[in-house]
């Protein structure tokens, strides 16, 4: 039987990020990932990232693209009342977030591994995890037509909201905490020029919707959609016309609209377990925590977990001492029900959730409110730019 220290599941950024991490302290590391690379290299989702994450992808050497590309955004819009509100994320808090899409992380990653040697395994099948409250767990996976065994220490559950690893957890060994929301998000990329030079969060009472962007010549746009609604009820010219709709007029008009390269939708979920770790088995990014993308913060809560996981992992192999490993999940989930708060928080702020108009007058007071005290501001914005890490395991310690 083949032998790793950490067998990681799923390559996604967790998975990556952590395994590349690992690799850099000297941690013998196999990752095993269920679709193909392309599969992976495709698949759309975030773009923001958070100071903390791109500083932790720094350490992980994978950082000289993202510099290089990253566009920086000092501030986002907030539209509401046919209005336009510049929040100043650099004035309010001294930190600006960077636009860099995930799909290049995960390029930047990948290509790195493979530079360096890792065991990464793509088309990885039928991945089955088990001893993992004993001192050797295993993992049996189908790699090549062929049935494969891997012992190891560790398992770090990075395979997703629908992955095997939080499955393989005794159910009376974790709770978990759900909400799941009325809408959905429907997501176009363009290659046409960004309405704006910087994001717009738009409250409209025609429902929510998001101008982002990946360059200075592809857009992304978002709308909150029904959950039960076809991609093909969406035809292109259909979305242009709802986005210029539920955007601030003078906004609007100015909006430049293309074929679409993309489009998707995503149900809204918050949703969390407790705890993070069973065992030998941790779970990091959407294994253990999902929340409605309001606010961009799943992918930097798995970067989050990626560093937390292979600071905890190094002080073990360090000095063969359990105390960091085992207060990985109480660390991560301090960090992971702020974000879970400030994503629902934001949600519930900017999207249509009924025909009640008392709701939207609501809504709109706590925008006037918000966008003009600067208290309030200076809150949603700490939480936009990333909250400060905690205390790392036993970093007074060392
Ligand atoms: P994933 O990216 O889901 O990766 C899990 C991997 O595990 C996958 O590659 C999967 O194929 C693999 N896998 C699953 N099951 C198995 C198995 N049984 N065996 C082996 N492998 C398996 N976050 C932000 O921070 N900012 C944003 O702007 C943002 N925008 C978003 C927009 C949209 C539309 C969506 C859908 C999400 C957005 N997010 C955003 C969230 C972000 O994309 C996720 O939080 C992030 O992908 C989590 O990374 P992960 O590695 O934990 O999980
Ligand atoms: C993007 C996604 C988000 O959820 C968000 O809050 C901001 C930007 C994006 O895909 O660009």
């Amino acid at each position: 039987m083949a032998r790793t220290q950490v067998a990681i599941i799923g390559a996604g950024p967790s998975g990556l990020l952590l395994s590349q991490l690992l690799h850099l302290q000297g941690i013998d590391n196999v990752v095993l990932e269920r679709q193909s690379r392309e599969h992976v290299a495709g698949r759309i989702r975030a773009g923001v990232l958070e100071q903390g994450s791109v500083d932790v992808l720094l350490q992980a050497q994978v950082g000289e693209r993202l510099l290089n590309e990253r566009l920086v955004h000092d501030g986002f819009a907030l539209g509401f009342a046919g209005r336009s509100f510049r929040v100043d994320l650099k004035g309010l808090t001294g930190e600006a977030v960077s636009v860099y899409g995930q799909t290049e992380i995960t390029k930047d990653l990948t290509e790195a591994r493979i530079a360096a040697g890792a065991k990464l395994f793509f088309d990885a099948r039928d991945v089955a995890i088990g001893g993992i409250d004993t001192a050797h767990p295993t993992v049996r996976y189908a790699h090549g037509g062929r049935t494969q065994e891997l012992s190891c220490d560790f398992i770090a559950g990075c395979d997703g909201y629908h992955g095997v690893c939080r499955r393989s957890v005794p159910a009376q060994a974790m709770q978990s905490f759900e909400r799941i929301y009325p809408f959905g998000w429907l997501g176009i990329m363009a290659d046409v020029p960004p309405v704006s030079q910087e994001l717009i969060y738009s409250n409209h009472e025609r429902g929510f919707a998001l101008c982002s962007m990946r360059s200075a010549r592809r857009s992304r746009y978002y709308l909150q959609c029904g959950l039960d609604e076809p991609l093909e009820a969406w035809p292109d010219a259909r979305f242009w016309d709802e986005l210029r709709r539920r955007l601030p007029p003078q906004v609007g008009e100015t909006l430049i609209t293309g074929a679409s390269i993309e489009k998707s939708i995503a149900p809204l979920r918050s949703f969390v377990v407790e705890p993070m770790k069973f065992g030998r088995l941790f779970l990091l990014g959407d294994a253990a925590h999902i929340v409605p993308p309001t606010g961009a913060k799943g992918l930097n809560l798995a970067a989050a977990d990626a560093r937390m996981l292979h600071q905890a992992l190094a002080h073990y192999y360090r000095t063969g001492s359990t105390e960091s490993i085992d207060r990985y999940s109480e660390l991560c989930l301090r960090r992971v029900w702020k974000a879970v708060r400030f994503s629902w928080w934001f949600t519930t702020l900017t999207h249509k959730f009924s025909e009640d108009p008392f709701s939207h007058r609501l809504q709109l007071a706590e925008l006037d409110y918000l966008t003009g005290s600067r208290a309030a501001l200076t809150s949603m914005a700490e939480n936009y730019v990333g909250l400060p890490f905690g205390e790392p395991p036993l970093a007074r310690s060392r």
